[in-house]
């Protein structure tokens, strides 16, 4: 039996540089830990950040919590509907814009939402922390913990046959 080919899963939001980044780096770590062989990056839907870090706001609860931040922002391209299995948009908002780029229901239906997989709260956006302070990024950071560890559990089940079929 042929090993599955690694889970690609994309990270998205609108600037690539607040959720979406702590989104990648959780999303890389949880898989790890239940033994999901994932490809994991991020995107954002706008281009004003393109090239640049992510906020010093992500990097340091990012930090408090064990995980670097090394990425440079990059925007969504319509290719990535190919390269990845699943984009995970943090708000229905980044999701429409998704969807609109897709071109084709098959790749429009990869693009789930973050917080689909929050035990406590499914289906709700993470709210966007970029003109609050830092308790918005600390919450951020723990919905977003909670998402990635239910995305990774469930990536993992044992009664996934197929690749798509795990999340
Ligand atoms: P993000 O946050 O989408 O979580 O990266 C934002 C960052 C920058 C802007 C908006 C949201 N902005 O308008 O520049």
């Amino acid at each position: 039996m042929t090993p599955p080919a690694p889970l690609r899963v994309l990270a998205l939001c609108l600037g690539n540089i607040c959720r979406s980044p702590v989104a990648e780096a959780l999303l890389r770590r949880e898989l790890a830990a239940a033994g999901v062989e994932a490809v994991v990056d991020s995107a954002g839907t706008g281009d004003w950040h393109v090239g640049r870090p992510a906020d010093p706001r992500s990097i340091d609860v990012a930090r408090r919590h064990g995980l670097r931040l090394n990425g440079k922002a990059r925007q969504l391209l319509r290719r990535d509907f190919a390269d990845y299995d699943v984009i995970l948009a943090m708000d229905s908002q980044n999701a429409a814009e998704a969807r609109a780029l897709a071109g084709t229901p098959g790749a429009a239906s990869r693009v789930r939402l973050m917080r689909d997989f929050d035990p406590i709260a499914p289906g709700a956006d993470v709210p966007d922390p970029y003109m609050g302070g830092k308790a918005g990024f600390e919450s951020m950071f723990e919905m977003l913990e909670r998402s990635a560890k239910e995305f990774a559990r469930q990536a993992a089940a044992p009664e996934a046959e197929a690749q798509a079929d795990r999340i």
